[in-house]
């Protein structure tokens, strides 16, 4: 096995270092044709009506919230995240009141969500974790129950599927992020998908100072435009997606068969109706049942080479920036998650013969 089997070595292909070189020659970096090009295209393959790049996946979250909160407004968000889910609420004048998650999907638990409404909730912003598609049926129902906003947060979950339809087809607002380390990969840039013209406009004029004409602003907006260099990269990786997610679904199918039945590992459950993505494929340890905890079955893996990660180690109630503005609160779920999730290499860089050494290593670790 080659050292560090969990450090993913991805790196552009030589057409899309092409395509970001030929728009580095032609002297048109700012947003421009690249980016329009790159917001139909990726509309085109999500299903969505639109799709508005930006500068990365919290920008696209931030213009989602800023084009419907008013101060104050509150936002059901997981407190299993990453912490732009919940940031970005607060940056955009509202209040994410962090609810529990499902021990099993990891995902929104609704009935915790629902607990937590009040006069002054607006949005809920289901997160499609690790590329696991939430329960997109019982997420809209509820929210046109309650006559809520979905922004759904969707920067690890490129090309998941709900009930046979991609992810970033369904309304509101569907949040990608390009970071290098997701299923697409440009380096910095985000794109919100939406099927409402007006949030389109909105988010348009919100990520470019609120501007409406030239030199004239109508909205309190910031600079959040992706380049053309990062489009170019993207409208080229796009054409790939499909096969890199078919090598994440392949490696992933070989840890769940070799995992499914080792005694204290419990993989994260797929969503029914669902077509996971595995940007990352996480299990939980169980001390008792294993006879490793988390942190000893991590360093017994990386002494094999396989590095993992822990994503992520607290959830955001535990967050000392959340703690401050918000107060203390206990969630049991996301705390007991935080201490057994380990993050197994799954990425398209990884060899199936790797997938199975993984499987083999882990088999190996179990007291
Ligand atoms: C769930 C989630 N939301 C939002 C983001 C923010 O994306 P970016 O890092 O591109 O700002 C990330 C990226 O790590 C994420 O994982």
């Amino acid at each position: 096995m080659k050292n560090n089997i969990g450090i993913s070595e991805i790196k552009l292909t030589e057409n899309e270092i092409d395509a970001a070189v030929r728009v580095l020659r032609s002297g048109a970096l700012r947003q421009g044709k690249e980016c329009d090009a790159f917001e139909r295209e990726f509309a085109e393959k999500t299903g969505a009506k639109f799709a508005v790049s930006s500068a990365n996946g919290s920008a696209a979250l931030h213009l989602a919230y800023m084009a419907i909160l008013q101060p104050g407004d509150e936002v059901l968000v997981p407190s299993f995240t990453f912490i732009a889910t919940g940031s970005m609420v607060t940056m955009a004048g509202g209040k994410p009141v962090l609810c529990d998650i499902d021990p099993d999907t990891f995902l929104l638990d609704l009935k915790d969500a629902e607990r937590r409404l009040t006069p002054k909730t607006r949005a809920i912003a289901p997160v499609h974790l690790f590329g696991n598609s939430c329960d997109v049926e019982a997420l809209g129902n509820f929210a046109r129950r309650h006559g809520l906003a979905i922004v759904w947060d969707a920067a690890q979950a490129h090309g998941a599927q709900f009930e046979g339809r991609d992810i970033g087809s369904f309304g509101d607002f569907v949040c990608y992020s390009f970071y290098p380390s997701k299923n697409m990969f440009v380096g910095e840039g985000g794109m919100t998908c939406t099927d409402n013209p007006e949030y389109d406009h909105k988010m348009r004029s919100l990520r470019s100072h609120g501007q409406t004409g030239k030199y004239y602003h109508t909205i309190m907006g910031l600079n959040y435009r992706m380049t053309d260099v990062e489009a170019a990269i993207g409208r080229e990786q796009l054409k790939r997606l499909d096969d890199m997610l078919a090598v994440r679904r392949g490696n992933a199918a070989i840890l769940n068969d070799g995992l499914s039945g080792v005694l204290g590992i419990r993989p994260q459950a797929v969503t029914a109706h669902s077509l996971h993505a595995w940007h990352q494929y996480c299990i939980v340890v169980d001390p008792e049942e294993f006879g490793l905890d988390r942190d000893g079955l991590a360093q017994r893996l990386m002494a094999q080479g396989i590095a993992t990660g822990v994503h992520y180690p607290r959830g955001l109630h535990q967050q000392p920036v959340f703690e401050q503005l918000y107060g203390k609160t206990s969630l049991p779920v996301t705390e007991n998650l935080a201490e057994k999730i380990l993050a197994l290499p799954v990425h398209h860089g990884l060899t199936p013969d790797e997938a199975a050494a993984i499987v083999a290593a882990i088999r190996g670790c179990r007291v």
